[in-house]
């Protein structure tokens, strides 16, 4: 009888990669996924992660070229950098894997062709990474909006709370800090928010209007007598963005807290390899001294073809993380607020319900349950048992949608028609 476990080779063994999905398969899937091969440009990942998933030291790859001279199992994880990404998917199609990749796919509207193209030509399954649809909180509210609890649909505000120690780690100090390097703010972080937006509309987007800028963290809005590193800073107590409060102070108290476990490698952490990591490494700038542009806020109007409109805002500035939409139809209305842990139901005239998302999400906790939920799925996904929630085509949607914000947002926000 043919094994039902896939065999899965990564390529970037990072965060995503081997420190989200690949632990998920082996803790929770092992009799679906075994990882076999692993290509990363940091031998000290390949080490670390080649002996948990026990792959031979002749299936660890530093250089993608040799990892890509053939088809070395039957799904590829392409979990590196962004723009690394469109090259790593065409490659993996052309040797035939099936793939699951990280979002964003591209920035660009010609990559997304040359991806369509590929897949036509070569015929492999791409699924990618918008976990958030397999996120029991955003479920709920599909299966509310399908079952016309709030009646027909007319319009939909979300706001992406980045939360300011995110927005410095990742998008000011951090890999998405520079548009050239990777991707637009409205792409690398909020191509989940418009795959939602498109989803729960139900409709391709036809126009947007977008408005945005990098207004703060910039050498003017420096506090007086600021140094280029936090280490050597007057404020490195005071200011909230200080890497001391964001990487030790908070880790202290939160343990958990996650953007420790990226700057340093050493495990167990250790209060040592934190002062060294912002002593010596990017995380430890000035936020107002980095070489960052991606904007710190955004807002964006859109119009779907079956005549839902939808906003979108995007802000550094806030106290909390988590997102915030609502749901707008002729007979009631939804609110998922991420930050007050509810999904509320309120149709006209009636009590309203809600169901707390802690209580909605039963396994796994990295988006909501997302990631957890999307690795659930993914081995029947692959073998055409679940419908491909999140196929190239209909991600390939929402990057447009992104895109055509961006251009937008650079043209002033004027109004912009997606195809
Ligand atoms: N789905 C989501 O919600 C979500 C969340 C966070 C990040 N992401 C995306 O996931 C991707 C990876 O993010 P991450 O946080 O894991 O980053 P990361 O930096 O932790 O991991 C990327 C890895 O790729 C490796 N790499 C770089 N170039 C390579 C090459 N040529 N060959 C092999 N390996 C190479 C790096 O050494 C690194 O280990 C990014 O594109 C990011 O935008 C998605």
């Amino acid at each position: 009888m043919e094994s039902t476990v896939k065999t899965v080779a990564v390529i970037g063994c990072g965060a995503r990669g081997c420190g989200t999905y690949a632990r998920i398969m082996k803790g929770s899937f092992s009799d679906r996924f075994r990882v076999v091969a692993l290509c990363d440009v940091k031998p000290e990942l390949l080490e670390r992660y080649g002996e948990i998933h026990e792959v031979p030291e002749a299936d660890r790859f530093t250089d993608e070229t040799v990892f890509f001279e053939k088809k070395r199992a039957d799904l590829l994880l392409v979990c590196t950098q962004d723009a690394d990404h469109t090259r790593m998917i065409i490659k993996g199609l052309s040797l035939g894997y099936d793939i699951l990749a990280e979002k964003p796919l591209t920035s660009s509207r010609k990559d997304c062709r040359a991806l369509l193209a590929a897949q036509k030509k070569y015929g492999g399954k791409v699924l990618v990474c918008h976990v958030l649809r397999y996120a029991p909180a955003f479920r709920k509210v599909a299966e509310l909006l399908d079952a016309g609890e709030i009646g027909k649909l007319a319009a939909i505000e979300a706001t992406e709370q980045v939360w300011y120690p995110h927005q410095a780690h990742s998008f000011v100090r951090g890999n998405w800090r520079n548009s050239k390097e990777t991707s637009p703010m409205i792409i690398a972080k909020c191509c989940h928010d418009l795959d939602l937006l498109q989803y729960y509309a139900g409709s391709r987007c036809r126009s947007i209007s977008s408005v945005g800028d990098l207004s703060w963290f910039k050498p003017e809005n420096a506090p007086a007598g600021a140094a280029d590193r936090c280490t050597e800073c007057p404020h490195i107590d005071t200011c909230p963005y200080s890497a001391k409060r964001i990487y030790i102070d908070r880790w202290k108290n939160y343990p958990d807290s996650w953007f420790s476990y990226i700057i340093a490698f050493e495990r167990p952490l250790t209060e040592e390899a934190l002062e060294k990591a912002i002593q010596d490494g990017p995380y430890g700038r000035c936020v107002y001294h980095c070489d960052n542009d991606v904007v710190d806020h955004q807002m964006t109007t859109m119009t779907f073809e079956n005549g839902v409109k939808a906003t979108l805002t995007m802000t550094a500035f806030t106290a909390n993380g988590g997102r915030i939409m609502s749901f707008y139809g002729s007979l009631g209305e939804i609110v998922l607020n991420e930050d007050e842990n509810t999904v509320k139901l309120m149709k006209f005239g009636e009590e309203p319900q809600v169901w707390k998302i802690s209580e909605l999400v039963t396994s796994g906790s990295g988006h909501g349950g997302g990631d957890y939920g999307l690795v659930a799925e993914l081995a029947d996904m692959v073998d055409g048992k679940a419908p491909a929630r999140t196929s190239l085509a209909a991600s390939i949607e929402s990057h447009l949608m992104a895109i055509c914000a961006e251009e937008s947002r650079l043209a002033g926000g004027k109004l912009k028609k997606v195809h």
